[in-house]
């Protein structure tokens, strides 16, 4: 099958090329390198340099793919806080020029990275998809926003797209130097370089971590499953299990084998409370589930970074 992933030289996405591969797909990748690299895509897959907000790239890209992964953004919340514009002119322009694209194309499916942040820390926990979407900083409005262009181009179009809100993914080639590095490259470098790591707030708020395979079997999942089910719906992705950052530390410590002494800082705005999936609905529809346990990611992740 030809595929479209944009953000293919990304950390999820790279992950997501390799599978497809070995598939057998055939895959070309739309990426403008923002925070992706070349190193991370295989020689295999074809590597346009771009944006998916340049409209006219976007369609010549999509020309005879089935399937487009759409995995493409600026990822990061506090970049978004900072920065407002160019995370909408990514995220939610980027989103609505590949839709467009996707359907012009007469693509079968687009399958959409949205985020647990729509959410903007629901009260029920674990979470349903059915839960109040209040996002709490540009970045989420814009994957919210990217959600609802999907569900309306199903209902308008008929194009088959399903929106995946991930849940804090770790694993293989999340990067620990970049100014929005994620905390699990960060808290694994802190502590294997001797440096006290940074938790912002007291440490107890919680996340559902889901290593970068099971993401990408989602991902997978999501596209080849029924779209009677799936299509123009939103799906958690996430083991259903939450940690704290200070359980995160305990473990990491523990498999690194450094006693952790953490400096607390401030809470970082626009950041959650606390989140942990019901992963049920996808279960359910994407017949999906998550299977690499907490402990046995982290060693992983600790293994590639060293
Ligand atoms: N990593 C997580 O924990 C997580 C959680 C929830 C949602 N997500 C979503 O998953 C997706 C992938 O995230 P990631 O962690 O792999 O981030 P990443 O930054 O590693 O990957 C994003 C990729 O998109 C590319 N990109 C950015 N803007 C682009 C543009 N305008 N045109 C073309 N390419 C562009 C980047 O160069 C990069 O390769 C994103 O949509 C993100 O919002 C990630």
């Amino acid at each position: 099958m030809n595929v479209l992933v944009t953000g293919g030289a990304g950390f999820i996405g790279s992950n997501l090329v390799d599978a497809l591969l070995a598939r057998g797909d055939s895959v070309r990748i739309l990426d403008d390198l923002f925070s992706g690299s070349k190193e991370n895509v295989d020689p295999a897959a074809e590597l346009v340099v771009g944006s998916v907000a340049d409209e006219k790239l976007v369609h010549e890209v999509a020309d005879g793919c089935e399937v487009v992964f759409h995995i493409a953004a600026h990822r990061a919340v506090p970049r978004s806080v900072e920065n407002p514009l160019g995370t909408d002119l990514a995220n939610v322009h980027g989103t609505l020029a590949v839709l467009v694209a996707a359907r012009d194309a007469g693509a079968r499916r687009v399958v959409s990275a949205s985020s647990s942040s729509v959410y903007g820390g629901a009260e029920q926990l674990p979470t349903p998809e059915s839960a109040p979407l209040i996002p709490r900083s540009p970045y989420a409005v814009s994957k919210l926003a990217g959600e609802q262009y999907c569900r309306v181009f199903a209902e308008l179009f008929g194009l088959e797209t399903v929106s995946l809100r991930y849940f804090n993914v770790y694993g293989p080639r999340q990067r620990p130097d970049s100014a929005y590095a994620a905390v699990i490259p960060l808290f694994i470098d802190a502590l294997t370089s001797g440096k006290r790591p940074t938790v912002h707030g007291d440490g107890r708020q919680s996340r559902d971590f889901t290593f970068v395979t099971d993401a990408v079997v989602g991902t997978l999942a999501a596209a080849d499953a029924p779209g009677a089910a799936c299509a123009g719906r939103a799906y958690n992705i996430a083991p259903g299990y939450s940690h704290s950052l200070l359980d995160l530390l305990e473990i990491l410590g523990r498999l690194i084998g450094v006693k952790p002494d953490p400096v607390f800082t401030d809470p970082r705005p626009g950041d959650v409370r606390l989140a942990q999936a019901d992963p049920s609905a996808a279960t359910r529809d994407l017949g999906f589930s998550c299977s690499v346990g907490f402990e046995d990611g982290l060693r992983r992740t600790v293994e590639w970074l060293a």
